[in-house]
Parts: structure tokens; sequence; C-alpha cells
């Protein structure tokens, strides 16, 4: 398994590229299932779950050509609505192809995704939804077999509120309602930038989507129940652009242009890093992020979209590690999400757990350790603290970082980090 080695305590300045949208490339590769022509998807990041995606993809009877950082999805031979569990325990967001499968093939086999680290990731809302658009929904030895009306036909529109907000799952019935007969009504909706992205791509291929992004979305189904291939450009990561924003905040000095990122969809974050003191600047497209005093300590507590995103929780726990103060951080989406306090309590950070709640100590420094990295998020927060650590520390495990942050060790070299990837280091 490889590792990355940091040395700490080097400003970062210059500018860092950002890749397209991992949470917005997922669903929409997925989307191509939908239709039987071939699909050009453009500024696809180059991912572990991409790569895992075009397997899936593959195994389901689809023609993938991978020419990144552009994928095309044609429809293939004989086509197997059967999505594997070796396949989708690598990966929760497989499930993201059981709406498309029931809606076009009028039956599914996808395996349950399991739990994560950060979480029992339940599918119920799914499952609920597909249920109300006319489908049986059976479990078996660990797989969900859905199957459409009448021995699996053509979904049929219906009214569907959530019981809470779910990203994938108001990803999941906007594919499968996009090729249901009549009209559907979604209420309760998650309403993250990628859900605004796939409803534009759905509009493309034919299906009417409105309100997409936001808490109610309609859907009208085509008259003939088909929908055409599409070619589209992902919108920038989000989540990466706030990554990065965050390590130059964490590093005194730095001065990072950060280019691509929308600063439309990290408003909270954004407001949060300026109350902290770190300047944050629009420009152009881009933003720039200046660390040039202390930081100020600021609470923070996830909540769904607008809200500040449960993606960057620990990124900004490692920035509050060093804030001249206490502050407080509280998880609200998921149960498990402070496995990157351990690694930085050893790399002396003070933080105290309390049920879904983290107060911070703010220390005068970190100091380098070797750290293990769990879930894609927490080991990019660790990458934050090796930058911020006065010596070497190396994260182990880097393939949970390799799952959602393109070239990640190259993008922070460019602005100036002392940081090196390890090949076949210990687990
Ligand atoms: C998406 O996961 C993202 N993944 C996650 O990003 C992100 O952390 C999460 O949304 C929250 O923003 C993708 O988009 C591929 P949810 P998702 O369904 O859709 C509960 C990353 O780092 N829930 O919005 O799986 C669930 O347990 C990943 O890129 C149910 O109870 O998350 C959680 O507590 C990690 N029943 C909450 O809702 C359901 O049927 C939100 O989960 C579905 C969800």
């Amino acid at each position: 398994m490889d590792a990355i080695r940091i040395r700490g305590g080097r400003p970062l300045r210059g500018t860092i590229q950002i890749s397209g949208a991992k949470n917005a490339a997922l669903p929409i590769l997925c989307a191509t299932l939908l239709s039987d022509g071939a699909s050009r998807i453009r500024n696809i990041p180059q991912l572990r779950d991409i790569v895992t995606t075009a397997q899936l993809l593959r195994v389901l009877g689809r023609q993938v050509s991978i020419d990144m950082p552009e994928i095309t999805v044609a429809e293939g031979g004989d086509v197997k609505p059967e999505a594997p569990y070796d396949l989708v325990k690598q990966m929760r967001a497989s499930v993201l192809v059981l709406g498309p499968l029931v809606a076009r093939y009028g039956r599914a086999r996808v395996s349950l995704p399991g739990g994560c680290a950060i979480g029992t990731r339940p599918i119920d809302q799914h499952l609920k939804g597909l249920e109300a658009m006319g489908c049986s929904i059976r479990l078996e030895q660990g797989y969900v077999i859905a199957e459409g009306p009448n021995g699996g036909g053509r979904l049929r529109g219906a009214e569907i509120c959530f019981d809470i907000q779910t990203v994938t799952g108001t990803e999941n019935l906007m594919m499968a309602a996009a090729l249901a007969k009549g009209r559907t009504t979604l209420i309760n909706c998650a309403r993250e930038p990628e859900i605004e992205e796939l409803g534009r791509v759905l509009n493309k291929m034919g299906a009417s989507i409105d309100g997409a992004g936001t808490d109610v979305i309609h859907i009208q189904g085509p008259e003939r129940g088909e929908l055409a291939p599409f070619d589209h450009a992902i919108i920038p990561d989000r989540i990466e652009a706030g990554t990065y924003m965050v390590a130059a905040a964490a590093v005194e000095g730095s001065e990072v242009r950060i280019s691509g990122g929308e600063l439309a969809d990290l408003e909270t974050l954004v407001v949060k890093l300026r109350a902290t003191g770190v300047e944050v600047e629009a420009l152009d497209r881009d933003v720039v992020v200046r660390r040039t005093r202390p930081l100020k300590p600021v609470d923070i507590t996830t909540a769904t979209h607008p809200g500040f995103p449960t993606d960057m929780q620990a990124q900004f726990m490692v920035l509050m590690s060093t804030a001249g103060g206490k502050s407080v951080i509280t998880e609200t989406i998921f149960e498990n999400r402070f496995m990157h306090v351990p690694e930085l309590q050893r790399m002396g950070a003070s933080i105290a757990i309390r049920g879904n709640t983290a107060v911070l100590q703010g220390v005068q420094t970190l100091f380098g350790a070797s750290v293990m990295a769990t879930d894609l998020r927490a080991s990019a927060s660790l990458v934050i603290a090796g930058l911020v650590a006065t010596g070497e520390t190396e994260v182990r495990r880097v393939y949970h970082i390799d799952r959602g942050y393109e070239a990640i060790e190259q993008k922070l070299a460019i602005v100036g980090a002392d940081i090196t990837r390890i090949k076949g280091a210990e687990a």
C-alpha cells in the first residue's frame, strides 16, 4: 500500500487546479444506463471511485472507453442488470445503478452497500421511493432484488416525501423517475450542487426535470419512455476546492489561488474561514486564500447543503487544532465521522469527544507522526495536519485518498509542499 510523506511548516504559494467533481461524475456515469446511445462525459477526475464505476458499468454490459479526462459509455451486447458485492463493497455509491437499471430494464439485482467507516449508510429511502413508483423490492442474501410493476413493467410517476435528506437517495429516484410513466414529485430532497448537475444532464437526455438543487423536484418522464445519450462536462469539485482552501488557511504565510472552484457552492465554508481571520477573495472564477495572521477559533455544525458540508468537517478540525482558543465541532450527518481525531491527537492536537461533538483547545503547533488514513476526508485532514506539523508525517493507507483526490501530492508540491508518495509502504 502507498504512503504519503510530508515535511511540514512550509508556506503554500501558487495555484492549484481543481478537477471535476467526484460526486457529480458518479451519478452521471450511472445515468448513461438510462439510454442506449453513446454518451460522452468530460472533465472526469482520475480517481479510484471512477475506475470502480467504469468496472461496474462493464459488468452491467456497457461498453466503456476511457480516455481521461473523458469517458464514453455505449450500449454493449447483453445487459445483465446485476451489481455484484465485490464492486459495491468498494464504493457504496454503486447503489446509484439501482434506479437507472430498474427504470430501464424493469429489474435489478444490486448488492446492499453495507456499512463503511463513517457509518451504517442505510438505503431505506431509496427503496421506499422505488416502491412508491410501483417497484417490488425484496432482500435476498445481501442483495436488493427490484422488479418493475406487473413483473418488470415501466415504473409509474409518484409523489414521494423523503424522511431524511439524502444525496444519493435523491439522485437514484430522479434517475428512476426520468424514465417512469407520468409525473413524479420528490419532496424534502437534498439540495447539493451535484444534484442540480445531474438534473442538467437528465434534461439533456430528454427528461423534464424542474427544481433539482432545491428541496422539491418535479420530474416528467418522456411519453415514449426513451432517453437520448448526452455529452457533458462535469462541474469542478467543490470539496476538493474546499480542502485546498483549508490547507492554505492552515499553514502560516500561505497564499494560494484555487483555480476552478465555484465560490457559490462553498458559501458556508467561506464565511467560516473568514471568521477565523483568513482572507478569502474571489478573483474572476478563482478563489485566493491568504493566511496572514493567527487563527481565531470558530465553531461549526455540519448540515445538509447549503449548511457546512460534512465532507469538510475533518479538514476544518485540523484548522481549528492550532487556533488561539476553544472551538466546538458538531457532526450531525454521520454517526462515526471522527476517526481522524485519535490520529490528530497523536500529532499533539487537544481534542475531547462528547458524542457527536468535538471540543478543541488550540495548540501552538502539531508534531509530525506516522498516522493511518481511515476514510476519504479523514485522510485529507491528515495530509493537511502534516503540512502544518513540525517535522515529518507519514500518512499510511493512502488508497483512501486516491478515491477522492486526483494527484494530491503533485498539486500540493506545485505550491511548495515538501510531499512525496512512497510506493509499497507497510500497511
Ligand atoms: C453523499 O453520500 C456523498 N457521496 C457523501 O460524500 C456525503 O458525505 C454525503 O452525501 C452527505 O453529504 C456521494 O455523493 C457519492 P446521504 P450519501 O444519503 O448519499 C442517512 C465523500 O466523502 N440515510 O446524503 O450516501 C445516512 O445514514 C462522500 O465524497 C438514511 O438514513 O449520503 C446519513 O446519516 C462520503 N437512509 C444521512 O442520511 C437512506 O436511505 C445522509 O446520507 C439514505 C441516507
